[in-house]
């Protein structure tokens, strides 16, 4: 289905073939009659955070293409679409009812300057630098700008380009990177496991001279998936000791096929609706071990589901949930992208709990907003105070980042009345039609 360009904040382009099927045409609220248990089935989406690395690795080839498979129709996913094609990259998507599979074919020479409107609109552009410097021997990327959950420095990739070789130069918020002939193979150790360093520095050691041994690194389940991609272009990646991985690099790579894992941060969204209101609804073609954390700390509050190889069924309950205390951490403890949305689904629990921020600096924006819908919830530095209320009332608010406009919208799914959400600008870049799917789930929802 074609539909007419829409000038959103976040320009909404696929290929010059086709535009995608933006459900929306200029909608950017969600109005949203609550009180309804959700009922039905619903399926996962292929996941963001996956497919924007995995996308980057056709960086790495010369004269080859990258087929993925299950990437799901995302604001972000179409961002790193032209920004892979403003690189040189030929994309090509094929979407239907069934299928969503992307073509990369990358061209023998390829760009190396990414442009500031691309870089500025989201951070995950810095996955370029790692593939782009290891093929190309240069890169220029403007800066990733902060945003409401954060500084999202890149202090962490740049150090370990560095290790590798680069020479990093950082002018007026662009950093050139450059290498004379090959970045070299190295033992780097990351002082966080950051999700994008790892991800830059894997896809930089792919094509580099000898082996690289990085330490300490992420081990959320996109990683692997990033290594499954890698493998299928020809890179040697395995697993070293107990937090590491190794890379050796290769001469050049070639054309490969793989797939998108499913979206586990979208699952345990659609898992708290069902749980907070109270519904009873099957949520499909996930992989339930990465979430373990969410079903287990669900499981303490009381709720009541079952787990069955792809699928979480949530059913209904007498009780409402328990309180409980949760800490982030990176993978595998309890993701920070989740935190909004259980703290909504604790915020009509029956007793005070507590939720613990540790990855990012500040992302309780969404508490003053379901605070108007009748919540209580204080923020003391990095931990939220959640007092447990009997019920939510609907109201108007806004939606501060993707996962923040999520926490809303199940919040408004619960409470009694009409609850409005706007700037869903943020919600489409990480939720594939999440209206037509919460319809599919007997919710009241549409867009005006
Ligand atoms: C990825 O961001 C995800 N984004 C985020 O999801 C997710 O919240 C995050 O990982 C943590 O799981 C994508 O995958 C596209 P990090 P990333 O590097 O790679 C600090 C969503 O909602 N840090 O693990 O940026 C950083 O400031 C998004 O889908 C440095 O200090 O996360 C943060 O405090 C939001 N220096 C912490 O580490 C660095 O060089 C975690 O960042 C890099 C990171």
């Amino acid at each position: 289905m074609l539909t007419k360009k829409i000038d959103l904040p976040v320009q909404f382009y696929t290929t010059k073939h086709e535009r995608s099927e933006v459900t929306i045409d200029n909608k950017n609220v969600m109005k949203i009659n609550g009180g309804i248990p959700l009922s039905g089935t619903v399926k996962t989406q292929g996941a963001k955070n996956a497919a924007l690395p995995v996308m980057a690795v056709c960086l790495l080839l010369r004269g080859e293409t990258l087929t993925l498979d299950n990437v799901p129709d995302l604001y972000d996913i179409h961002t790193m679409i032209e920004t892979l094609e403003s690189l040189g990259v030929e994309a090509e998507i094929r979407r239907d009812s069934k299928v969503s599979q992307v073509i990369f074919r990358t061209p023998d020479e390829l760009k190396y300057e990414v442009s500031e409107a691309l870089a500025r609109k989201m951070r995950a552009s810095s996955l370029v630098l790692g593939p782009l410097l290891a093929n190309c021997g240069r890169v220029s990327l403007p800066l990733p700008g902060g945003c409401s959950i954060g500084s999202r420095p890149i202090d962490l990739h740049l150090k370990g380009l560095k290790q590798m070789g680069a020479d990093i130069d950082i002018q007026n918020g662009v950093v050139h990177a450059s290498v004379k002939g090959r970045l070299r193979g190295r033992r780097i150790y990351l002082d966080f496991p950051s999700v994008g360093a790892t991800e830059n520095l894997m896809m930089a050691a792919s094509l580099a001279q000898g082996e690289t041994i990085i330490e300490n690194v992420a081990r959320e389940p996109e990683i692997d998936n990033l290594a499954a991609v890698l493998r299928c272009v020809g890179v040697t990646v395995e697993t070293e000791g107990a937090g590491g991985v190794r890379i050796i690099g290769i001469d050049k790579a070639h054309s490969g096929h793989e797939r998108v894992i499913p979206d586990r941060i979208e699952a345990c969204t659609y898992i708290l609706a069902g749980v907070m209101t109270n519904g009873h609804i099957k949520v499909e073609d996930l992989v339930p071990s990465h979430i373990d954390a969410i079903l287990a700390k669900l499981e303490e509050a009381g709720a009541k589901f079952s787990v069955k190889k792809s699928t979480v069924e949530i059913f209904p309950s007498k009780k409402r949930l328990h309180p409980i205390n949760v800490k982030t951490m990176p993978y595998p403890g309890f993701p920070t992208d989740s935190q909004p949305q259980m703290a909504a689904a604790l915020s009509v629990a029956r007793g005070v709990s507590t939720i613990e921020e540790s990855v990012f600096q500040a992302r309780f924006l969404y508490a003053q907003e379901l605070n108007r819908m009748g919540a209580d919830i204080q923020i003391s530095r990095d931990v939220a105070i959640i007092r447990g209320v009997d019920g939510l009332q609907g109201a108007s608010v806004k939606a501060t980042d993707l996962r923040a406009g999520a926490a809303l919208i199940i919040a408004g799914l619960a409470a009694k009345g009409e609850t409005r959400v706007d700037d869903m600008i943020h919600v489409w870049r990480g939720y594939e039609a999440i209206d037509q799917k919460l319809r599919g789930l007997g919710a009241k929802v549409e867009l005006v």
